[in-house]
């Protein structure tokens, strides 16, 4: 089957070529001896693949291999206590291995695709939007009617978040940096939208009456202490990721002078040994598609051959919504 591989860590523009290689067999590190088998038609691409052209990314296998943590696809053959079988369509988070035209991932990170959603989106939906309940709900403890502060609005985690929230019946303020990603947040359902290089932490004060209840913050770097000065009493910021590049120190007695909370969100390691809790988090993003309130926004589809040009918009910061990889 043909795949695309980082062969050298030399960044987006030159690591990767596209392979002939085995097809995967039906077992998966997470679940040895049993794996769904999926025909990809759709596969994800997100900022640690960047990374990885880089070998910058905390997880590091060797040269080549075959990047891509999610698709959308087929089912081509699934174990019995699987929730899905052959001829499903599914999205599914394979962890690795997704840039392919055959991947395979673990039962429990399979989920049927719901008719609403085309392949691309069924792509789109494990990581950010599995990320971003968590963050909110499981790790933020979100309440109806709070108002939480979104950084990166525009972006793969920000959109979902903001659709999720918003379906959970909290108010949202986006925080981005150009025109385009303002009318991309704004469709995402953010409530206002405010921008990352003005007076962002004031205009979400009284945006919100006095302060936020929560941020959450893929971006990290130099808004961190801003993102506590945006919080009421008992507000708290969710860290998801650290897209701005630095990875912000928190002097702790702003938050006991403050009485809020500093909270890490690591959606991998604290879900994938929970399987009920994934099956949860499934469940509840379901509904919200069925409720209307999760429609995975696709900023840009590109083929296998145009996967350097994947990578590099969302190096460029020019993203949007989600990129994918589509299987022609
Ligand atoms: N904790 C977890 O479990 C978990 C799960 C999934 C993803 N993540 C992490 O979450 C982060 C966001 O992922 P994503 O898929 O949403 O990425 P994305 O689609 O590229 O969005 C990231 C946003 O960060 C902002 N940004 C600020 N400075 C930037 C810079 N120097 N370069 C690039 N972007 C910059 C951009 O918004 P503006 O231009 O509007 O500022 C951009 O839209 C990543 O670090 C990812 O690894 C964490």
């Amino acid at each position: 089957m043909k795949a695309v591989q980082i062969t050298e860590l030399t960044g987006p523009r030159t690591a990767l070529r596209i392979n002939d290689v085995p097809e995967p067999a039906p077992e998966h590190p997470t679940t040895p001896g049993e794996g769904v088998i999926v025909e990809v038609r759709a596969a994800g691409v997100s900022f640690p693949e960047v990374l990885q052209t880089r070998g910058e990314y905390q997880i590091k296998p060797e040269v080549p291999f075959t990047p891509g943590s999610e698709v959308g696809g087929i089912v081509r053959s699934a174990p019995e206590n699987a929730n899905v079988e052959a001829g499903d369509r599914v999205a599914a988070f394979c962890m690795q291995g997704g840039w392919a035209e055959v991947a395979v991932a673990p039962a429990f990170l399979t989920f049927a695709l719901p008719d609403e959603l085309d392949f691309a989106q069924g792509a789109a939906l494990i990581l950010n939007y599995h990320t971003a309940f968590f963050s909110l709900v499981t790790r933020g403890r979100l309440e109806q009617d709070e108002t939480v502060l979104v950084h990166g609005a525009a972006g793969g985690v920000g959109t979902a978040t903001l659709q999720i929230a918003k379906g959970l019946g909290a108010k949202t303020i986006a925080v981005v940096s150009t025109d385009e990603k303002e009318r991309v947040a704004r469709d995402a359902g953010a409530d206002d939208v405010v921008r990352s290089d003005g007076p962002w932490k004031d205009q979400a004060r009284e945006l919100s009456g006095g302060g936020v209840d929560m941020v959450i913050d893929p971006v990290g770097g130099d808004r961190f202490t801003d993102s506590l000065r945006s919080l009421r009493e008992g507000g708290r910021v969710v860290v998801v990721g650290f897209t701005g590049g630095s990875i912000p120190e928190v002097r702790v007695n702003r938050l006991l002078l403050a009485n809020t909370e500093v909270i890490g969100a690591g959606w991998g390691n604290f879900v994938i040994p929970k399987r009920n809790l994934n099956q949860e988090i499934g469940d509840a993003i379901d509904r919200l598609i069925a409720a209307g309130f999760v429609s995975p926004v696709i900023g840009a589809r590109f083929s296998f051959e145009q996967a350097a040009d994947a990578l590099e918009l969302l190096d460029s910061r020019g993203a949007t919504g989600k990129v994918v990889l589509e299987v022609s």
